[in-house]
């Protein structure tokens, strides 16, 4: 092998490991925000909240629009959660799906 292809071998290697991590990492990272920044309130299964239970149908028929400003900006007692990026919001809207019962 010449010099230049074993760096681009290496290059090739590092961005393969690269995407082989970050894809699993960013699949689990909303359910540990939601673990970090909902579950106190919601409980882990999003059931804790009689009126709010993320389980049920009322909130599950909010379109992700709603659920995102929710998320994003608070609803009366629930505080606005500051600091997510676009694609932590998007993450926490799909797990507020998988909560559904
Ligand atoms: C400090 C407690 C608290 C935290 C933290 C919190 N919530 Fe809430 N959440 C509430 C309360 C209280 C309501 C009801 C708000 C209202 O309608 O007055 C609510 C409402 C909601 C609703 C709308 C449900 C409805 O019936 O209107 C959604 C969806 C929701 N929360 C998701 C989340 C997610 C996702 C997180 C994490 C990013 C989160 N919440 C963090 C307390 C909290």
């Amino acid at each position: 092998m010449k010099r230049s292809d074993l760096r681009v071998f290496m290059i090739a290697t590092a961005f393969a490991v690269a995407i082989t991590f970050s894809l699993p990492a960013r699949a689990q990272d909303a359910s540990g925000l939601y673990k970090s920044r909902c579950a106190m309130c919601h409980g882990a299964d999003g059931s804790k909240l009689d009126a709010h239970n993320l389980q049920t149908s009322d909130v599950q028929k909010m379109s992700d629009a709603d659920l995102s400003g929710v998320i994003t900006n608070g609803k009366g007692k629930m505080p606005a959660s500051h600091g997510l990026k676009p694609e932590d919001v998007k993450g926490l809207v799909d797990y507020v799906r998988t909560l559904k019962k």
